[in-house]
Order: C-alpha cells, then structure tokens, then sequence
C-alpha cells in the first residue's frame, strides 16, 4: 500500500450533473505538468473536460505554482542541519505533520491524525457512506533525502483537491475523498517499515509497538512523547474496512531509470517492489 501507484479502478458510469471521482485522477493527471516537456502540454490540458481562460490560471496557479512552493517548502523541514531527514514522530515529522494537516484544511478537507500519526484529510462528496477513493503518500524520509520521495504524492493530491475546492467542485464528488499522508513508510527509526500504512490495512503485528529505536524508545514511546496513545486496541479501531475503500491511488516519483531513459514523463506501473527486513542472528 505504500510505494508507488499500483493500481487505477476503473470508471464505470458517468452522469453529467456530478462530478466523478474520475476528474480526480486526470487533475493529478495534469499535475505531471510539471516534470514535463512544454510540447506534450496540449495534449494534457485538452483531455481534461472543463478547461477555460480563468480555470487554466487556477490550474498553473494551484497545481504548479502553489504545488512547486510548497514542496519546497516541506524539503526544508528537517531533523538535519543542510540535508533532509525526517524519520517517524521526529520533531520535523511532527511539524510536516501540522503542515499537510493546514494544507488539508485549506483545500476544504476535514483533517484529523490518528493514533499512528497518519494525517487525514477526506470530503464525504455527494455520497458519504459511498466507497471512498484513497489517494496518498509518506510524509517520513529516509537520511538525506530527495525532496520528492512521498511528499509528491502528498502535496499533488491535495493540490487537486484545492482545485476541486476552489472551483466549486469538491461537494459534487460521487464519493468520499480521502488522502493519506503515512506517517512512516521507510522505517528509517526503527528498521520496521509502513507503520503507518500497515497500520491502516490491518497487517502491522501488535508486537510492533514495542519494537525499540536506538536510543530505546519503543514505537508506542514516540507516539506517546507526541500526545498519540496506541496499544492492542486502538490500533485494531485504525484498520479500514476493505468495503470501506473504492480504490488506492499514490503518485510517486520513479525510483528506477526507465523513465528518465525513455523520456516519458509519466507512467503507470503494473506492479511494486515489496520490502522486508530480516534479522539473522549466526
Ligand atoms: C473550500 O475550502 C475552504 C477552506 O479553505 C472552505 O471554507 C470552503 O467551505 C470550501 N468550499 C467548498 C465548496 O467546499
């Protein structure tokens, strides 16, 4: 659930008078934009259905402009002095945390963070008790990171959903909205990886939370330092419901070549890498 895009759920009807979860997918679609060439610009901008002067503006304005800044902006919050480390309920993690959380708000989402410290933010659309689209990324790094590894993902879905917000469009979605910024996917503090998502999808052991950082906080410690309480129950009330979820999408920056080598901007992957971590003892 954590790395990349695995998969994008089909469309299946399509009314006039609301707006499909599908605008969704092609705002984040146009969201690209920014990592490509001017020419291949037409292109984008006249698959999506609703474009005018004053729309195109507020598209370079929110999904550009804005998007751009704001990554930025969150490259520098960071545990380290001249490189970007930001690992699980750290100081930096904590105000990144703040910082998506206003963000959310100002893209007129309804926040929350819950008790692994995953940050919420989700609009419930025309139909709330519908299946909801989940759309998101980590907010965790690893040491000396990129500034794009997760945040991307993050900042892009809720540049959309600003879009949707401020173009009056956000109360006529089919489907609730939900993005996830995960509070840990690299497991950079305590060698355990997608606390947070595993979290959300059921899978993480209880015996998780006792696991110990190198100074001998245990996960359920540095949850504790921030206020957020976890133990066997709570953390079951955080598993979502598979029924409850129309489908997962995360933009994420590649991490391999391809791309790059074949000078395409964008790609759809079939398929993650999944990641374990073992501890042998000889
Ligand atoms: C858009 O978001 C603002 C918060 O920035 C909120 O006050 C407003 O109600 C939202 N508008 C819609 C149509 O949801």
């Amino acid at each position: 659930m954590a790395s990349s895009c695995s998969y994008l759920p089909k469309h299946s009807s399509f009314q006039n008078h609301s707006i499909s979860t599908n605008n969704v997918t092609s705002i984040l679609s146009f969201f690209f934009l920014i990592f490509i060439p001017i020419h291949v610009l037409p292109v984008i901008v006249s698959s999506t259905s609703y474009q005018d002067g004053a729309t195109n503006d507020l598209f370079f304005e929110l999904l550009k402009k804005e998007a751009v800044e704001r990554l930025y902006e969150l490259g520098k919050v960071s545990d380290a002095h001249g490189y970007l480390e930001r690992t699980f309920q750290s100081p930096a993690s904590v105000t990144a945390s703040k910082v998506i959380g206003a963000w959310m708000e100002d893209a007129g989402l309804r926040t929350w963070v819950d008790n692994m410290g995953n940050v919420h933010g989700r609009c419930d659309g025309l139909n709330p008790s519908e299946k909801a689209l989940l759309i998101g990324s980590h907010l965790d790094t690893v040491i000396d990171a990129g500034l794009f590894d997760g945040p991307l993902g993050i900042i892009s879905s809720i540049s959309a959903m600003k879009l949707l917000n401020r173009t009056d469009r956000i109360t006529k979605l089919r489907r609730p909205v939900e993005i996830i910024a995960f509070s840990d996917e690299e497991g950079v503090r305590f060698q355990t990886t997608f606390l947070g998502s595993a979290a959300i999808a059921g899978v993480l052991p209880v015996s998780t939370l006792d696991v110990h950082d190198k100074n001998g906080v245990s996960v359920k410690g540095a949850l504790r330092q921030n206020s957020l309480e976890i133990d066997e129950e709570s953390l079951l009330l955080l598993k979502y419901d598979p029924e409850s979820v129309w489908g997962y999408i995360e933009v994420h920056i590649e991490q391999g070549p391809v791309l790059e080598a074949t000078g395409l901007p964008v790609g759809l992957v079939e398929g993650i890498a999944g990641q374990a971590r073992l501890k042998v003892t000889m």
